[in-house]
């Protein structure tokens, strides 16, 4: 008798990671231009290269039939795809999906944070480097410091049930606001994580080796004045977090130089053109456009090989600050 075998229906790779957490970029573009990110003049991709809306649907749905989570949506910016409000309530609406969140520049919020709210999205990530609008602009350089602070504003007002803000560290750059942003976070109740700057795409802007900030010395500038203590919550993102006994929010690090955590991977991300990258620091990737293309529709045969791929995700990444980057994309296609 011939038995077939039953396919897997969760995605488990070599090392026995299972992911649950997708991470898809929906757009490459965006308003800013931050300094870390991008390189001032970007060129982005023509529109057919771009997944659709439909596309992008089909994709998400096949992750959570085969037991994804949690899906974050990124960019670039992901509120300036335009669409984007029509295809929120669709992934929101998946039987199965327990949490769908965005990480935004905020700088659309004040028109579209009750739109995403009521999608269903619960928590939203917002990121934030300065305080200063002078140091803001020259970050995002074309960023308007006001702007974001109105879109913060405009997300608490939507009822969010957590907002977390981002802040890369740069030293000589931000790493004098730590303790400003911290206080932000604490008079809104909101959360703050601080990330040490990965090398993604060449920048000529500052030397990454010169300016990287570890999250131990960041935490020392907190603990100065606010003691941590470690927490056990996670998101089933990188962030190991901290709480505050005087306040509500919670203080994350995500130190993929100085805490590598790598063994407890969860995720897995498609990039704008459809490519499925299963570690943000290698190239390890399987090409689902092509099939989408060559079949459409066909969400057996993408389970299949969103299946077959595990064996393809690396044990971990290789960041070196004081060599050239070995990985020459940029955040804006991968979303982080
Ligand atoms: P939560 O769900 O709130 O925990 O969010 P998150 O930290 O998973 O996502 P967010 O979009 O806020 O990402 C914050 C930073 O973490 C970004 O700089 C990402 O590039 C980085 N990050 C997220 N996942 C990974 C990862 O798997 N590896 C590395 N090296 N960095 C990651
Ligand atoms: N290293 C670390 N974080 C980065 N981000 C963008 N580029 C980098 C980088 N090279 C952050 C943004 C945003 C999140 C999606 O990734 O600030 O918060
Ligand atoms: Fe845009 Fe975010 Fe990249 Fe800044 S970090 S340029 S806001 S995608």
């Amino acid at each position: 008798m011939v038995t077939t075998k039953e396919p897997a229906r969760e995605l488990v790779d070599r090392f026995g990671r299972r992911v649950d957490y997708v991470r898809i970029s929906v757009t490459d573009r965006c308003d800013f231009r931050c300094v870390y990110c991008m390189s001032e003049r970007m060129t982005f991709l023509p529109r057919e290269a771009v997944l659709s809306l439909e596309e992008i649907e089909l994709v998400a749905r096949a992750f959570v039939n085969l037991g994804v989570r949690k899906i974050r949506l990124t960019g670039g910016e992901p509120l300036v795809r335009r669409g984007i409000e029509t295809l929120l309530p669709k992934l929101g609406a998946l039987q199965g999906l327990e949490e769908l969140v965005m990480t935004t520049n905020g700088s659309q919020l004040r028109r579209l944070a009750p739109q995403i709210r009521a999608a269903g999205v619960k928590r939203l990530n917002i990121s934030l480097d300065s305080l200063r609008p002078d140091r803001f602009r020259h970050i995002t350089r074309t960023g308007r410091l006001e702007q974001v602070l109105d879109g913060i504003e405009a997300a608490r007002e939507a009822g969010f049930e957590r907002i977390k803000l981002n802040s890369v560290v740069l030293k000589g750059r931000n790493a004098d606001e730590v303790l400003d942003l911290v206080d932000f976070a604490r008079e809104r109740a909101l959360d703050i994580s601080f990330i040490e700057e990965m090398p993604l795409g060449q920048i000529r802007e500052h030397d990454r080796h010169e300016t990287y900030c570890s999250s131990d010395e960041v935490r020392a500038l907190i603990e100065a004045r606010y003691p941590l203590t470690p927490m056990t919550q996670r998101t089933a993102g990188p962030s190991r977090y901290f709480s505050m006994a005087d306040s509500r929010s919670r203080i994350g690090f995500i130190s993929p130089h100085s805490h590598n955590f790598c063994h407890e991977c969860n995720r897995v991300r498609v990039t704008v053109e459809g490519r499925l990258l299963l570690c943000l620091g290698n190239e390890h990737s399987m090409d689902l456009r092509a099939l989408l293309r060559a079949y459409p529709g066909d969400i057996e045969r993408l389970e299949r090989a969103l299946v077959e791929a595990m064996d393809l995700k690396p044990e971990r990444h290789h960041f070196d600050l004081e060599a050239e980057p070995q990985i020459l994309r940029f955040m804006n296609m991968t979303g982080g």
